[in-house]
C-alpha cells in the first residue's frame, strides 16, 4: 500500500549516476540505473544486493554527499541537492568500514564530530560521555583510534554517527566483517535506536540473515536497480516461495496429498514426501488430521520456512 507522502523519510525516483573516470582511457560506470525506494517515517529499511549493485552510491546520494545525474530525491520532505545543507543538520551516515584519522582517541573522534556541528563546552562533553557510554566504549575512549579491533571502530563510527542526534541514519554495511556475537550486539544497537528514539533508518547489507533479523522491509538492488521491495513475508508470497513441510510416511504418500487445500506442490524422493504449502502454520494441522484418519503413520515431520536468499535468486533471475 503505497503511504502519503509526508510519511515517507525517502522518497526517491528513478534516480541515475554515472561515474566517469579515467583520462588517457576514459572509462564509464553506470551505478545506478533509475533507482526508485520509499522508506516509510521511523522504519528501518535494508538495501540488499551485491557487491557493485549501487548500495554505497545510493546511499551517498541520498545522505547528501552524491548529486544525482537525473531522478528526484526527497528526503524528510526535503530536496537532496536544494536543500542539502538544512538536511546535514537532520541525518548522519556510519559506513561499516570507517576510517578515522589513526592517532586520535576514540573521545577526541566523537568529540570532533560533535564540534562540526556547533557542539562545545559543557554540552559537547555531556554528549560524548553519553554516547561513548550507550556504546560501551568507555573503557577505551584514550585509546587511539588505530589500535581497535574492527568491531569497536564500528561501535565508534555508530558513536560519532549521533552526534547530532540525527532524524534519519544511513549504516552502510554496519557488520561487515564482524565476528557473529559482535555483530548481534551491533544489531541490538540498531534496533534500539529506532525503539528508543524513533530513528529512521537505512542500512545496506549483503546478508540476508541480517535483512530478515531486522528490516521492517527490505528493497533488493542488482545492477543499479530496485528489482522488488516490500516485507520478507511479501516478498515470499509474490514470489510464490511457499514453506516445505517434509514428511517421513508409512505407507507411501496418498494421492489426495498433492490436491489438498494451500498445498503448491508435492513429490517424494528418498523416503521424504515434501509438500510446499502457502502457510505450514495454518496447513499442518488439517494435513496430520487427515493422514491420521486414513492411518497413515507419519514417523517425522520438518518444517523449513523459505529463506530471503531464495527470494533474491528467483527476481535475479
Ligand atoms: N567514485 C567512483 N568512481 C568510479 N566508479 C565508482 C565509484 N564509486 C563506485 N563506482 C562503481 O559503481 C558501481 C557501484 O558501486 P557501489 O555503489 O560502491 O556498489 P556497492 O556498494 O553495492 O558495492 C561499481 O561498479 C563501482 O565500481
Ligand atoms: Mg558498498
Amino acid at each position: 500500500m503505497p503511504s502519503p507522502a509526508s510519511a515517507l523519510a525517502i522518497d526517491a525516483r528513478e534516480v541515475a549516476k554515472t561515474f566517469r573516470s579515467g583520462w588517457l582511457r576514459p572509462r564509464e560506470t553506470a551505478a545506478l540505473r533509475g533507482a526508485t525506494l520509499a522508506v516509510p517515517r521511523g522504519a528501518i529499511v535494508g538495501l540488499l544486493g551485491p557487491n557493485g549493485a549501487g548500495k554505497t552510491t545510493f546511499l551517498s546520494i541520498l545522505a547528501t554527499l552524491l548529486i544525482p545525474d537525473r531522478g528526484t530525491v526527497r528526503v524528510l520532505g526535503l530536496d537532496v541537492v536544494r536543500d542539502s545543507m538544512a538536511l546535514r543538520r537532520r541525518l548522519n551516515m556510519a559506513s561499516g568500514r570507517p576510517s578515522f584519522l589513526w592517532s586520535l582517541r576514540v573521545a577526541e573522534i566523537v568529540a570532533f564530530y560533535g564540534r562540526l556541528y556547533g557542539l562545545s563546552g559543557a554540552a559537547l562533553r555531556a554528549r560524548v560521555d553519553a554516547l561513548i557510554e550507550q556504546y560501551e566504549l568507555t573503557p577505551y575512549r584514550r585509546v587511539p583510534y588505530s589500535e581497535l579491533s574492527t568491531g569497536l571502530k564500528q561501535r565508534v563510527a555508530l558513536a560519532k554517527s549521533l552526534v547530532n542526534d540525527p532524524e534519519l541514519l544511513f549504516l552502510d554495511e554496519p557488520t561487515l566483517g564482524l565476528d557473529p556475537d559482535v555483530s548481534m550486539r551491533v544489531r541490538a544497537h540498531i534496533a534500539a535506536l529506532r525503539r528508543e528514539r524513533g530513528v529512521t533508518i537505512l542500512l545496506t547489507t549483503h546478508y540476508m540473515r541480517e535483512a530478515e533479523e531486522l528490516c521492517d522491509e527490505v528493497a533488493f538492488i542488482k545492477a543499479g536497480r530496485i528489482l522488488d521491495a516490500g516485507t520478507p513475508d511479501e516478498l515470499k508470497r509474490r514470489i510464490g516461495l511457499g514453506d516445505v513441510i517434509a514428511l517421513r510416511l508409512e505407507p507411501a504418500a496418498p494421492a489426495w496429498l498433492a490436491e489438498a487445500p494451500g498445498v503448491l506442490r508435492c513429490a517424494s524422493a528418498d523416503g521424504w514426501t515434501k509438500c510446499t504449502v502457502d502457510d505450514a502454520e495454518k496447513r499442518l494441522p488439517d494435513l496430520l488430521r487427515q493422514l491420521f484418519a486414513e492411518g497413515v503413520t507419519v514417523r517425522n515431520v520438518r518444517v523449513r520456512e523459505p529463506e530471503l536468499e531464495e527470494v533474491f535468486v528467483e527476481l535475479a533471475r
